[in-house]
């Protein structure tokens, strides 16, 4: 009988035999840490999101003690989501000064070292609940960039070290660049949801945030999920634009995508694990279909196609030391 020569198992024997070997590793430094915000909401009442279990909508008070204790176990960065009370047309609460945004990041910025980062869009702002200014029920693209950069600049007056731009208008990226340069702000990091798929995975994401369009779909400017190409060109046109840091959005099921766009841009590369992706893995592991094991697999995945950060609810779970 032939012995194999090659034994691959050889290197899977024991489990320090596996971890010095293993070729990719997750940090913490790797992770961002979504929060929700909410506008009025008192202190001490943190609202429970259904459709999320385990995440909240916090007053800006709980959000900043909340986001210490995860910096004092080792989180770094933080993406603030402003829930306001009041929505309007042209989403103006997202460019107030004195919005639910504007206020969480100035707090954030005195009271924790963590890197503060936005999203940028406007519609959890605007009536109609669309990412853009909405004239007889079309989503107008070169308007909307007005509105966009001064959301990005009064972020940036606020503190934010990183502005993240989600809503795929075309030209977002170089029209926030210019107002930020013009207004003396030549160092705030963009970070572009550069390929942003129409996902059916933010559903909860919506409830959460009360975003979802009023009319239509938001298929007209989030890009179709068949496509990688065009991933591609959405990047290299934002990378183009000033943009410092690019992201694939959502994360599992585009994972080709972003293996592509790390490969062929060699860019700092965020991936987005969204809320689907969030509550699909806590419903298996509830229901006992999977394990929580599943939870470290589906972040490891996503380092290893090419996510050099990425944006996850499971963080906290992740620093607690709890998967
Ligand atoms: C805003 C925005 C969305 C998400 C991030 N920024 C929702 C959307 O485009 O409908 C989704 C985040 C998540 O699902 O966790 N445009």
């Amino acid at each position: 009988m032939e012995f194999p020569i090659t034994r691959m198992r050889r290197l899977r024997k024991t489990p320090q035999i596996r971890n010095i070997l293993s070729e990719t590793k997750l940090n913490p430094e790797d992770f961002i840490y979504p929060m929700y915000v909410k506008e009025g909401l008192a202190d001490g009442h943190a609202e429970h999101i259904s459709t999320m279990p385990g995440q909240y909508r916090y007053s800006i008070n709980d959000a900043v003690e909340k986001a210490r204790e995860l910096e004092d176990i080792g989180l770094s960065s933080i993406m603030i989501f402003g829930l306001p009370l009041e929505k309007d047309e042209k989403g103006s609460q997202a460019y107030n000064k004195d919005g639910i945004v504007q206020q969480a990041v100035r707090r954030m910025k005195e009271e924790t070292d963590l890197i503060v980062m936005t999203d940028v869009c406007m519609c959890q702002y605007t009536s109609h609940g669309h990412c853009g200014m909405v004239k007889d029920d079309k989503i107008l693209n070169d308007e909307s960039l007005n509105y966009i950069s001064k959301i990005a600049l009064s972020h940036a007056e606020a503190g934010a070290d990183v502005v993240a731009p989600s809503d795929m208008m075309d030209g977002r990226v170089g029209a926030i660049r210019k107002t930020l340069d013009l207004n003396g702000y030549y160092d705030t990091i963009i970070m572009a949801y550069s390929a942003k798929y129409a996902s059916s995975f933010y559903a909860p994401f919506r409830e959460a945030a009360s975003s979802a369009p009023g009319f239509g779909d938001r298929k007209t400017y989030q890009m179709d999920p068949s496509n990688l190409l065009e991933a591609l060109r959405e990047v290299e046109l934002d990378i183009g634009e000033g943009a410092d840091i690019v992201m694939v959005k959502p994360a599992m099921p585009y994972l080709d995508v972003l293996k592509a766009v790390k490969d062929e841009f060699k860019m700092p590369t965020a991936a987005y694990q969204v809320s689907g992706e969030y509550s699909m893995l806590k419903a298996g592991i509830d229901a006992g279909y999977i394990t929580e094991d599943s939870i470290y697999e589906s972040l490891l995945s996503i380092k290893r196609a090419g996510a050099d950060l990425i944006i996850t609810y499971f963080a906290p779970e992740f620093l607690e030391g709890k998967i």
